[in-house]
């Protein structure tokens, strides 16, 4: 999964490079900045003085010293007054400026702190959104696996709105028993029924099968594997395979095992992240879930809100993994 929102201490994590929210001065202070400076030691702050400040908005980096990281990026991000002094284009000048340096380093992995959302005052929700928009806009021209590290749960938190429109949908769902689809049998008009007999089918609603092609595809359907599933809607989208398989936030590697063994059975949570990418409706998720084996289920939280966004025609994958985040559920991807 090339983003990953997860919760850990920042100067722990195991990655090519962590980003600092420094000040311009760049010779440390509290929050992030004065716990990434102790676990480095005074070898980091020795190399900041060398480098003569940050400009806010910009990004510098150094040695990781006696961090497991190889590398300190430090970043100065924008202190939040209104919103209206241009706090938005500075804080994603601080992801943008910070992911072209890991990359002119070679950095394949990289953790970011939310950054500005601290002492800087950054409102949290914005601060995610923007972290996500930037590191996400950078994921789809680029290889690499990007941390946002939130530190604490308490600190995190999607919009309002969001949050309690999601909690309402499950309380609303999470009770009923999810009536399972009407299984129709679809009684075709005689030259067909000779031919294929009765056609049993999970259909919404009943839709007699109105040609004999069309009947061929649905039956050819009902047999195809997954990943021929997959491989179909992908051409059926016009989509390219990169731009389906970001869109998923599916690492490449796992795309061309699935694209190569047709009978390759995903997560659930792969099966579900491509049919977020192709945009698929409540039915043909259902559809494509069963392929892989799984069914969307009433009697969890992960299920209800995938429905949720699915139902509310989002399929930002990064919007629904910060969902899933907040309510404490896996993440959508491998
Ligand atoms: N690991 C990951 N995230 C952390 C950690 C940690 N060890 N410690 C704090 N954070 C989180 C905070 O919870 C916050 O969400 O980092 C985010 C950024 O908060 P700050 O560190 O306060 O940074 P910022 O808001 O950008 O303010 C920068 O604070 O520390 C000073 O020198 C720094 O003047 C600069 C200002």
């Amino acid at each position: 999964m090339p983003l990953e929102i997860v919760r850990n201490d920042i100067t722990k994590m195991t990655v090519d490079a962590i980003v600092n929210a420094a000040n311009e001065s760049l010779l440390g202070g509290g929050g992030v900045d004065g716990a990434i400076h102790y676990a480095a030691g005074p070898e980091l702050l020795a190399e900041c003085k060398t480098l003569g400040g940050c400009k806010t908005g910009k990004a510098k980096i150094t040695g990781g010293y006696n961090l497991p990281a190889k590398y300190v990026i430090h970043t100065v991000g924008p202190i939040y007054e209104d919103g209206k002094h241009g706090e938005k284009a500075l804080l994603e000048s601080c992801y943008r400026e910070s992911l072209a340096l890991a990359k002119e380093h070679n950095c394949e992995t990289v953790a970011f702190p939310l950054i500005s959302s601290g002492v800087y005052g950054y409102p949290k929700d914005q601060a995610l959104k923007v972290a996500i928009q930037v590191i996400s806009d950078f994921l789809l021209e680029n290889e690499m696996k990007v941390y946002i590290v939130i530190f604490d749960k308490a600190a995190y938190k999607i919009s309002e709105k969001l949050f309690s429109d999601i909690a309402e949908y499950i309380d609303d769902n999470y009770v009923d028993q999810h009536t399972d689809y009407c299984r129709e049998s679809v009684r075709m008009n005689a030259p067909m029924q000779a031919s294929v007999g009765l056609f049993e089918a999970d259909l919404c609603e009943c839709k007699a099968m109105s040609a004999e092609d069309d009947l061929d595809a649905k039956l050819k359907q009902i047999d195809e594997s997954f990943s021929q599933m997959l491989l179909r809607k992908i051409d059926e989208k016009g989509m390219t395979d990169a731009e389906c398989y970001k869109k998923a936030n599916i690492d490449r590697k796992l795309f061309s095992k699935i694209r190569s063994d047709v009978h390759y059975k995903p997560s659930k949570p792969t099966a579900i992240a491509f049919a977020i990418s192709l945009e698929l409706t409540l039915s043909e998720t259902e559809d494509m879930l069963k392929k892989a084996g799984f069914a969307l289920s009433h009697s969890n939280k992960f299920d209800i809100i995938i429905e949720y966004f699915i139902s509310k025609g989002n399929y930002n994958i990064f919007e629904i993994n910060e969902a899933l985040f907040a309510f404490d559920q896996s993440l959508l991807g491998a």
